[in-house]
């Protein structure tokens, strides 16, 4: 007899689940079988009330019921949390429930980074920073500059034309030079011009197609070659510290006269300086030198009034010598393992 009424509280108990529709109906079935004074516990007691041969049968199934409901009110209990998470998901994207989501914390390209130092240091100096266009005339690239369509110089920049006639992507960014002097226009000069430049040549460990320069002006009466070692040397200290050793050698370029060259000393306990110096033991950082005569005209300024240097220097090439990297490819290559740590 205490059995059946048992199967009759399983049935009952069932079918009251099955149709507990959400939480908290869930909520009332557990209260109604499972509270302190709720049916499977009234159900349990009776256990000691019954005679002594009754017991164990009854024992058994009390227990089987009571597993069989938990168990079945378990699985009823974890669908409903998802069926009302579903719902809410899809009546209210925002879900507050949900654990948050770290945010990846990025950092600047080591490129960008060395860029930024720069304008610092020459900002102290006294420069401002101006940007011109990387998509550039064949006149402001090259002629204005003093090299004339003949000009065997042009070959010292092998350049990338666009389809356009005349149109070329800028070799350097000594075009800036003119730009900043028609807008100047008779004024005193002191800039840097930070941008990125584009060559066809063959890419190599110490050589990009695409890379960053920073050129220099200084234009103004009474501006000297001692003004450009020393404002060279001042960067340069600031930037590699007053260990490096700076090496300043005559060179040429078509836009200035005299032209230097400027390197810095490869760290001297690194393994690749060899490979990486050309056995030289330098590395080339920069040209400059004092602007031509030619090129202050194009710009609008009498050369007879006023002087100027200008410098331009490869950031990257900076970088390298910095950080003994030993392959100039790296910085566009992408790979997070070499930018991660910067
Ligand atoms: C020039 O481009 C001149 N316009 C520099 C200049 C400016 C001279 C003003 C005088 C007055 P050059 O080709 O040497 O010069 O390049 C200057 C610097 O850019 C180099 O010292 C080097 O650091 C960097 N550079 C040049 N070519 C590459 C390249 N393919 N990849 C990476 N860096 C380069």
């Amino acid at each position: 007899m205490a059995t059946e009424e048992l199967k009759a509280l399983e049935t009952q108990a069932t079918a009251d689940l099955a149709a507990a529709a959400d939480e908290p109906k869930l909520r009332e079935w557990n209260t109604k079988y499972f509270g302190d004074s709720g049916l499977m516990k009234a159900a349990l007691g009776k256990l000691g009330k019954l005679p002594k041969d009754q017991k164990a049968a009854y024992g058994a199934e009390v227990n089987r019921v009571k597993a069989a409901l938990t168990a079945a009110y378990e699985a009823a209990s974890a669908e409903a949390k998802e069926k009302a998470l579903q719902a809410s998901l899809t009546s209210n994207p925002l879900d507050v429930t949900l654990p948050g989501r770290s945010r990846a914390r990025g950092r600047l390209h080591p490129a960008t980074q060395i860029m930024r130092q720069i304008n610092a240091i020459f900002a102290d100096l006294g420069f401002q920073v101006y940007r011109t266009r990387e998509v550039e005339t064949d006149e402001l690239n090259f002629e204005n500059l003093n090299m004339p369509a003949h000009h065997p110089a042009r070959d010292m920049w092998d350049t990338f034309f666009t389809t356009t006639p005349g149109v070329v992507l800028r070799t350097h960014t000594s075009p800036g030079q003119i730009h900043v002097m028609r807008e100047a226009a008779g004024k005193p000069i002191r800039v840097i011009l930070p941008g990125m430049c584009y060559r066809n040549e063959a890419i190599s460990t110490r050589s990009e197609i695409q890379f960053y320069q920073v050129e220099g002006l200084v234009v103004g009466a009474g501006v000297t070659m001692a003004d450009l070692k020393g404002t060279i040397t001042a960067f340069a200290r600031r930037m590699f510290g007053p260990e490096r050793q700076v090496r300043i050698r005559s060179s040429y370029f078509p836009f200035t006269e005299p032209s230097i060259e400027v390197d810095i000393d490869w760290p001297k306990d690194d393994p690749n300086r060899d490979r990486l110096t050309k056995g030289t033991g330098w590395l080339e950082i920069m040209g400059a030198g004092m602007v031509h005569p030619n090129v202050l005209r194009a710009g609008g300024y009498d050369p007879e009034a006023v002087t100027g240097f200008a410098f331009g220097m490869g950031p990257q090439r900076m970088l390298m010598l910095k950080h003994a990297i030993d392959d100039i490819r790296l910085f566009w290559q992408n790979d997070l393992r070499f930018l991660r740590q910067f």
